[in-house]
């Protein structure tokens, strides 16, 4: 059965570095050139109408990045959102951030939660930002706020299900993703939506992240549609 336009697709943005090394450049150059492109990747999701894109911008490991680059990232991320929030809007996008908001600046935070309730009833695209990200981290926050449930009685451990476990994380109104894709030819998750990635399809590209065209993510849903979904069960054609 041919496969349509994937419902969720997730996007490791890597090589802002290595592109700006590669020119030569300070890699927060590389930085900004990736925000750019991803100003114009959302544009071709909406155009090709795509639901659901989640974005990884900030992993919580990138905290142990030298502190400068830190700063030039955060100061990237709140003139995006300033500058972005009414083009987002009237795109129809709607916006989402996952991850550890505390190590967040309370300005960004600010910007963050305006963001969040301006757009809330667009329906064009759901933009999931992944910032200050981990994927270990949320599950083991899950689990605390399960456990917290089952010391005050309302939970029992065996009503402990897999839905109920969703219901913890911060994705819990997104569906799981169909496609995941990261750019600069490294094949690994890097703590990722470790939960939700558990049945997606992974496409490897090899360009690095400010690249990343309307047609390579073409090219990536069309690998897609090639592939055979089993979950487990015996192949279509078998
Ligand atoms: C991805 O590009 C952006 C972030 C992780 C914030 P990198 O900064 O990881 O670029 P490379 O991997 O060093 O080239
Ligand atoms: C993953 O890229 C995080 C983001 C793209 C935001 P990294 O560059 O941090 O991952 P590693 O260190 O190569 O695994
Ligand atoms: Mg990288």
């Amino acid at each position: 059965m041919k496969k349509g336009i994937p419902n969720h697709i997730a996007v490791i943005m890597d090589g802002n570095g290595r592109w700006a090394k590669a020119r030569h450049l300070p890699r927060a150059f590389g930085h900004r050139k990736g925000a750019e492109a991803l100003r114009e990747l959302l544009k071709s999701a909406i155009e090709i109408g795509i639901p659901y894109m989640t974005f990884y911008s900030f992993s919580s490991e990138n905290w142990n990045r030298p502190q400068s680059e830190i700063n030039d990232i955060m100061g990237l991320l709140r003139r995006y959102l300033q500058s972005e929030l009414a083009t987002f809007h009237k795109a129809g996008i709607r916006l989402k951030v996952i991850g550890d908001r505390s190590r967040l600046a309370d300005d960004i935070v600010l910007l963050i939660e305006d963001a969040e309730r301006q757009t809330l009833n667009n329906d064009k695209l759901t933009v999931v930002m992944a910032l200050s990200y981990g994927g270990r981290q949320e599950i083991v926050e899950a689990a605390q706020r399960i456990a917290n449930q089952v010391k005050s009685g309302s939970l029992n451990p065996d009503q402990i299900t897999e839905n109920v476990f969703e219901q913890e994380l911060y994705t819990r109104d997104i569906p799981d993703p169909d496609l995941l894709i990261r750019t600069s030819g490294e094949m690994r998750i890097s703590n990722f939506l470790l939960w939700q990635l558990a049945y997606s399809e992974m496409v490897f590209v090899e360009k690095n992240w400010p690249d990343f065209s309307k047609n390579d993510l073409l090219t990536a849903i069309g690998e897609y549609q090639k592939r055979d979904r089993r979950y487990g069960s015996a192949a279509e054609t078998a």
